[in-house]
């Protein structure tokens, strides 16, 4: 009797690690909003072909090309924004 009433207990213990995992995970990948373009822009936009030169288009041609880009690359409206910043800043 008293050893199943110990594994009840470590099933529960198990269960509350389990979910405490998992909303660990989640709150990571909320970090992806802190992140700077520059990171963005390494991570998201070699993912498809080699990660464009800030310097290869004007201001204005990357406004245009990361709304384009940001559809392929699902990324939010921060993150373009700070893509775009990026972009235009180091070119
Ligand atoms: C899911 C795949 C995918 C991702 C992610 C992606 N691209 Fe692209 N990209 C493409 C494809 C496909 C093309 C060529 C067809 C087109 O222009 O729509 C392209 C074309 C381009 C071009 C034009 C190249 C040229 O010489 O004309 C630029 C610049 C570009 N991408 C920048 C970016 C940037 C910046 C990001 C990150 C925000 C990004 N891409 C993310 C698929 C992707």
């Amino acid at each position: 009797m008293k050893l199943k009433r110990i594994s009840k207990y470590t099933i529960v213990a198990i269960f509350f690690f389990a979910a405490l995992f998992v909303l660990e995970s989640c709150s990571s990948k909320n970090a992806s909003a802190a992140k700077p373009g520059a990171v963005l822009w390494g991570e998201n936009c070699i993912r498809c072909h080699n990660a464009p030169s800030p310097a290869a288009f004007s201001d204005e041609q990357w406004e245009t090309i990361t709304l384009h880009m940001r559809v392929r690359a699902s990324l939010t409206a921060n993150e373009t924004e700070k893509v775009v910043e990026f972009l235009k800043m180091a070119n």
